[in-house]
């Protein structure tokens, strides 16, 4: 059914470019989808720091030069750690500055040697350097939110009978690079669809859309994947570069609700990476203390956003 050949630079030629690089020795797992504004970056993050805090070492690239959501994340992260005089387990982070397939193999190399897995987040529009990390990827995480716009770039239906009718140019574009992977004599990409930002109060539109999509695994061979609902907890502590399940091994937040942990626990485990339980719990490394109020200050604000709305006062 799919129309073939997409624009831009043929799949075949990005696997000549991969096969020309020294191998990949780590998992690469890439999150992509030429619409934007979907969760690569949220998911990509959260991701990155689960699999950090399960003890594998895993090196975060962020491919959005203009963006740069995922550093951004990744480098409050590193204040928040400072503020507050801990160190949490954590993603190595890059920032790819120039998009070449040279470039990205050989930061692959000298930044993630050491580590089991490497985490791409994609830009939401096609580019060459897309392409090489979508070709890379042993899975490919694609994020939709549950409408049907935000589907499209995966597939149409029609509106009558809710059957699919077209591929979309996302769709047309991973079935090239997989099948020109598998040519070059790599394994197939594992592709998995993450339903993301669901509201499950939006029962019909809802049903309606999983209807659609239940057609997607036998036309595009991927897998759906029921994902995160719609939750502040995954907005709101990007500030902080935390993910919910953090705020209970930090001091003075044991007491926050941390409602998020067990969605994101559920997601991981249904693309297939990590077993349950989810975390080891290690505990943070106290470093040096900082100044007393500035770590106040930092905390009230911290709980504030975690929903304690008392702080707490515990032993730093
Ligand atoms: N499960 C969720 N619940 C609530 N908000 C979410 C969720 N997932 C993502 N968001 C929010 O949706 C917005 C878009 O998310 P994000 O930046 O991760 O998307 P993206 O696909 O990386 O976008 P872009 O294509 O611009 O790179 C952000 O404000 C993010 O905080
Ligand atoms: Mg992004």
């Amino acid at each position: 059914m799919a129309n073939p050949s997409t624009e831009g630079e043929h799949a075949t030629v990005v696997l000549a470019d991969i096969s020309r690089r020294p191998k990949i020795g780590s998992r690469v797992i890439v999150f992509a989808n030429e619409k934007g504004g979907v969760g690569k970056s949220t998911l990509a993050f959260h991701t990155a720091v689960s699999l950090a805090k399960s003890g594998e070492k895993v090196l975060a690239i962020d491919l959005d030069r203009r963006q740069q959501s995922l550093a951004h994340a990744l480098e409050n992260r590193a204040a928040t750690c400072r503020s507050l005089g801990v160190e949490l387990p954590g993603p190595r982070s890059l920032l790819l500055e120039h998009h070449s397939g040279a470039m990205l193999a050989q930061e692959i190399a000298r930044v993630g040697a050491d580590c089991s897995t490497i985490i791409v987040d994609v830009p939401g529009n096609d580019s060459p350097i897309a392409r090489r990390a979508i070709a890379l990827a042993d899975k490919l995480i694609t994020p939709v939110n549950a409408n049907f716009v935000d589907l499209d770039s995966i597939a149409r239906f029609s509106p009558a009978t809710g059957r699919l009718t077209a591929i979309g140019s996302f769709a047309k574009l991973v079935a090239e690079l997989r099948e020109a992977r598998i040519a070059a004599g790599f394994s197939d990409i594992e592709w998995l669809l993450v339903k993301n930002r669901v509201r499950h109060s939006e029962r019909l539109q809802l049903d309606r859309f999983d209807a659609a999509a239940r057609q997607l695994p036998a036309q595009l061979d991927l897998s759906l994947v029921e994902g995160l609902p719609e939750r502040v907890a995954f907005r709101d502590l990007f500030m902080f570069g935390l993910i919910h399940d953090d705020c209970r091994m930090l001091p003075g937040l044991n007491g926050a609700r941390i409602g998020a942990t067990p969605e994101l626990a559920a997601m991981l485990q249904e693309v297939g990476l990590i077993p349950d339980p989810l975390h080891k719990h290690v505990q943070p490394v106290r470093r040096s203390r900082p100044p007393a109020r500035s770590l106040q200050r930092y905390r009230q604000s911290l709980q504030r956003h975690v929903g304690i709305e008392e702080p707490v006062s515990a032993p730093l």
